[in-house]
């Protein structure tokens, strides 16, 4: 069996996405530059998996450093883990992937930072239960 976790920021209320990007992009004040790069280090050398919009914003250089898989809704969600038998996969999202992948992930690992405006992506607590 692979090490199934998942790794996001949240905003205030639970804020994930907006227009394809993090609702706090571009944002430079310290805890929103570290978490990011809290990110890139402890995926470096692992496997991700992620829907398509979320795959399309991994800048390249992110792809030489870990196993970067697009995930599409017909594939079944034990099958795509079973592939990585041995190896640490982090489900990156966005919403409908972590529905489908809640009841496989071991370890979440949620930072909240603090942006309290808009959004079109939302957290789900119920994936915490195993969705
Ligand atoms: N804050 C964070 O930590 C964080 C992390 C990740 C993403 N995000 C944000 O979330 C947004 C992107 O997420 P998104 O939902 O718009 O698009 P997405 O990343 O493409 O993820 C959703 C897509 O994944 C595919 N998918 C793969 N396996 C699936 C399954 N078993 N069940 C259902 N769908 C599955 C589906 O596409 P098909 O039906 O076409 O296969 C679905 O439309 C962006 O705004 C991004 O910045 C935030």
């Amino acid at each position: 069996m692979a090490d199934v976790r998942s790794m996001c920021a949240i905003g205030l209320r639970g804020q994930l996405g907006l227009n394809g990007w993090l609702p706090w992009e571009g944002d430079r004040r310290p805890e929103f530059v570290a978490d990011v790069e809290r990110f890139f280090e402890l995926t470096r050398g692992h496997v991700l998996i992620a829907g398509p919009r979320t795959v399309a914003s991994v800048p390249d250089w992110a792809r030489e450093e870990r196993t970067v898989v697009e995930i599409r809704s017909h594939m079944v969600p034990e099958e795509v883990i079973a592939r990585f038998k041995g190896r640490r996969v982090f489900v990156g999202g966005g919403p409908s992937v972590w529905a489908a992948y809640a009841h496989l992930i071991q370890v979440w690992d949620i930072t909240r930072l603090p942006y309290d405006g808009p959004a079109d992506r939302w957290f789900d607590p119920a994936w915490l239960v195993g969705g």
